[in-house]
């Protein structure tokens, strides 16, 4: 099993750090190799996505990856921006099939902002189609018009769109991971604005047929927005765009308390994957051994269960973590009165003794 480790920027580091050492900790045998990516690596190579990082996720089962970006990149060219490492690596690897559960801890209730009945025991799984949409669609540029309200006016454009196969695996994806949960799935769309997302709804409708056993519905991007703050634990499976899923990703973690706790998992057809916690690089804690390195090593989890064929392993961490917030242990981001604050080294401390 090879396992390439990409850091990357601010807490990056520090939180894959943590996950490594628990992932040294179970009885397996990996080959582990560390690279350079994001900002990290346009300053030692003067691009985001170096050759030997790109060939290195490649050639290995899965991919460890904390975060990139930091503000003093904001000012480069797109193409050597932090972020472009991981569009890249989505694009290169095709890791179209994103899963991003929205697990509400029952320690962490008090944590979200949301009123504690509304999201105790929630439970929800994002699936987001990563390589399509308008994040990849060409063509799109900068240009004069030649119409619309300002004919001659500088403007800007991208393009949506999605082709029926890239609609249609991501649609089965989502029927079989609702298929084993509780068999339902909410596929989310704008189909009264967009061409693109009435063919997604459209297609959606006609691979669901294959599921009979799975129910399907269909929700506005707008009310899914409003539903997940309203009644988040009516949903279960919801799968969607690239850009929409971007945005009810975020939404959906935030309901959970914290952002600090999700794990995610990028898949490609031969289920070879990219694990990485589901928030960023948080440049204004890095360095300072607070964060939560709990998202990387849950990542680290669903590594062993996907890409690596590890169920055991991977329930043994994920045990190993509801142990520890039972303990009472909490990074600062998770942190509420009568429980006991640590740092990123101690947490991940805790969860190797758990384990
Ligand atoms: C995410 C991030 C990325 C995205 C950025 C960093 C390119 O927000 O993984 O959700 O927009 O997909
Ligand atoms: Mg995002």
């Amino acid at each position: 099993m090879k396992i390439a480790v990409l850091p990357g920027d601010g807490i990056g580091t520090e939180i894959v750090a943590e996950a490594v050492k628990v992932l040294h900790a179970l009885d397996l045998k990996f080959e582990m190799e560390t690279a350079l990516v994001g900002g990290a690596a346009y300053d030692a190579h003067g691009h985001p996505l170096p050759e030997a990082t790109l060939k290195l996720a490649k050639e290995s089962d899965a991919v460890l990856f904390g975060a990139v970006g930091d503000w003093k990149y904001d000012t480069l060219e797109r193409q050597f921006r932090p972020e472009q490492a991981i569009l890249g690596l989505r694009k290169n690897l095709g890791l179209f099939a994103n899963f991003r559960p929205a697990i509400c801890y029952e320690q962490l209730v008090a944590a979200s902002s949301l009123k504690p009945e509304l999201i105790a025991g929630l439970d929800i799984l994002i699936i987001r189609e990563l390589t399509g949409d308008i994040y990849f669609g060409q063509p799109r540029g900068r240009r004069t018009a030649v119409d619309g309200h300002f004919p001659g006016a500088e403007e800007a454009f991208d393009t949506m769109r999605y082709s029926r196969p890239e609609v249609e695996r991501i649609a089965r994806v989502a029927f079989e991971a609702a298929r084993k949960r509780s068999k339902r799935v909410t596929s989310v769309d704008k189909a009264n604005v967009l061409e693109t997302f009435q063919f997604w709804k459209d297609i959606v409708t006609e691979v669901g047929k294959e599921y009979p056993d799975v129910e399907l519905d269909h929700m506005y991007v707008d009310n899914a927005a409003m539903q997940l703050v309203k009644a988040p634990k009516k949903f279960d499976v919801v799968v969607t765009g690239n850009m929409f899923g971007d945005i009810l990703s975020d939404e959906a973690a935030m309901l959970t308390g914290s952002i600090g706790m999700l794990p995610s998992a990028s898949l490609n057809s031969s289920n070879q994957g990219l694990y990485e916690p589901s928030h960023g690089s948080a440049p204004d804690i890095a360095g300072k051994g607070v964060a939560n390195p709990l998202a990387t090593i849950l990542s680290a989890a669903m590594m062993l269960r996907y890409s690596l064929n590890q169920e055991e392993s991977a329930q043994r961490i994920e045990t190993a973590v509801k142990k520890v917030l039972a303990q009472g242990l909490r990074t600062p981001d998770i942190y509420s009165e009568g429980t006991t604050k640590v740092g990123t080294v101690a947490m991940g401390d805790a969860v190797l003794k758990a384990l």
